[in-house]
């Protein structure tokens, strides 16, 4: 494309080096789509006949045809996929193809065609994020009335409902839905017509590529534009922080499934064996989810490390935005096609979970709150609690098998309606302060989170709304 300029044809290891086809020419269609509102806007505006604009934008669509049906062998030689397509187009139809790219620059052409890309792309990885949270809310229905051990520092610490599990997960992938609407809200904008970083000298109409593109806004400066990549940090973040959400998840139900906790339950068909050791059942998928969301982290810290230091405005470097941007969305995709699947099928052994808080000491701020409502100050209940979970552990006596007496011997305040409180079921029913573990509350946030994804889904039908067929 600049033989122009040069004297010598491009050394084969540099087209090697700086091709970039092997990442984008999964964006081909998305690419065709920028270049048909690029040409009916040259077209409107008089820059082109109609007629020549005609002839480009049919055999456009031919060329994605041409794709669709695997014809079409791009060629590294030339470079990326813009190029590809161009010179696919002048193959097709000579100097009007050659007409195409006036007013525009790759660099206004690759940041529209990944936004273009995107935008779909994040759509589906919506209906994941939905199938998930929805998953979680049947889960945290299913459970509601399911007593299990709350941990901190992975010590028990507080009986809860299984109900609350599901909804403390829950909550953080609401927050990564906001994360994600605000993510594409920044990639759904439109820099056509910011050329190489200046603009034109042309009279092209950014208004109408963006009306054409389904755009909701156009970018405000031609320099930022080719310049930045934060939309795409925006979507990185996003999934950076909800790798660390299903990474977590992951972990929690690896660890309730590990033969010491024990008490859930995950289905053979998500599980794998050992090629040795006959008795093995692996949470291998849960491990897997765990692992892969570094990548997701990765790739914001990649994309971030990548552009910093880079002067106004494109520099070659940008081209590996598309790296960590695909392996992210590639990665994202591999989570929802399994996590929710998984997620719909645990089940809680209540029994076995009960079992490993038979020592009663889960219920011990019970009784430090019991006394607080008699009168005795915090710190005091919490040390006279304190002596007798110590005369328990001492003597092996659960501390919920203690008499009256016992109590009384070291609490005279305790009264016998102590006693009734003393069980896990009772603990988890009676938090029930805002946002607690209590069914009432737990139920309260999952009619909450109910509504928020009803809100959430009309964006998103919105969105897909937004976007002109095809792309
Ligand atoms: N393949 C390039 C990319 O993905 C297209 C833009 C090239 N622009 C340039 N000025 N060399 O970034």
């Amino acid at each position: 494309m600049w033989k122009g300029r040069f004297s010598q044809d491009t050394n084969e290891a540099v087209l090697n080096f700086t091709q970039s086809l092997d990442l984008d020419w999964r964006m081909a269609l998305a690419d065709i789509r920028g270049s048909i509102a690029h040409v009916r806007m040259l077209g409107h505006t008089g820059l082109l006949s109609a007629e020549d604009a005609e002839t480009i934008e049919k055999n456009l669509c031919d060329i994605a045809d041409e794709i669709r049906n695997g014809e079409f062998v791009p060629k590294v030689s030339l470079e990326d996929v813009h190029m590809n397509i161009e010179s696919r187009l002048i193959e097709k139809c000579g100097a009007v193809g050659a007409r195409l790219h006036m007013g525009r620059s790759r660099n206004d052409q690759v940041n529209t065609t990944v936004r273009l890309y995107l935008r779909k792309e994040l759509l589906e990885i919506w209906s994941g994020l939905d199938a998930l949270i929805l998953v979680l809310l049947k889960k945290a229905e299913e459970h509601i009335n399911i007593v299990v051990p709350g941990y901190t520092h992975l010590q028990q610490a507080q009986p809860i409902s299984m109900g609350q599990f599901w909804m403390a997960h829950t909550q953080a992938f609401l927050r990564d839905a906001k994360r994600f609407f605000d993510a594409y809200e920044a990639v759904d904008e439109s820099p056509l017509g910011c050329g190489a970083l200046a603009g034109s000298t042309l009279p092209l109409d950014r208004e109408f590529t963006c009306r054409d593109l389904g755009f909701s806004k156009i970018t405000a400066n031609s320099m930022d534009t080719v310049a930045h990549r934060d939309h795409f940090m925006d979507v990185l973040y996003f999934a950076a922080v909800f790798g660390g959400h299903v990474s977590r998840l992951s972990e929690d139900l690896i660890i309730y499934f590990s033969t010491e906790f024990g008490w859930i339950k995950l289905p053979d068909a998500f599980c794998t064996g050992s090629s040795i050791m006959p008795q093995k059942k692996n949470p291998d998928v849960l491990e897997l989810l765990r692992g892969k969301t570094g990548q997701l982290s990765g790739a914001l810290v990649d994309l971030i490390t990548m552009t910093k230091g880079i002067p106004l405005t494109y520099n070659r470097d940008l081209q590996d935005d598309k790296r960590s941007l695909f392996r992210t969305i590639d990665c994202l995709k591999g989570i929802f096609s399994v996590l929710p699947a998984l997620i719909n099928e645990v089940e809680v052994d209540e029994d076995a979970a009960n079992r490993g808080f038979s020592d009663g000491l889960i219920l011990a701020t019970d009784v430090a709150e019991y006394l607080v409502l008699r009168g005795v100050p915090f710190r005091s209940a919490h040390e006279k609690v304190g002596h007798v979970v110590r005369y328990c552990v001492e003597n092996n006596k659960p501390l919920t098998a203690l008499t009256i007496e016992e109590w009384q011997k070291y609490i005279p305040e305790v009264a016998p309606d102590l006693l009734p409180l003393l069980s896990p079921r009772k603990s988890m029913e009676r938090r029930s302060t805002l946002g607690g573990t209590a069914p009432s509350q737990v139920r309260r946030q999952i009619e909450d989170a109910r509504v928020k994804l009803i809100l959430f889904n009309g964006e998103a039908e919105g969105l897909k709304e937004s976007i002109p067929g095809g792309y």
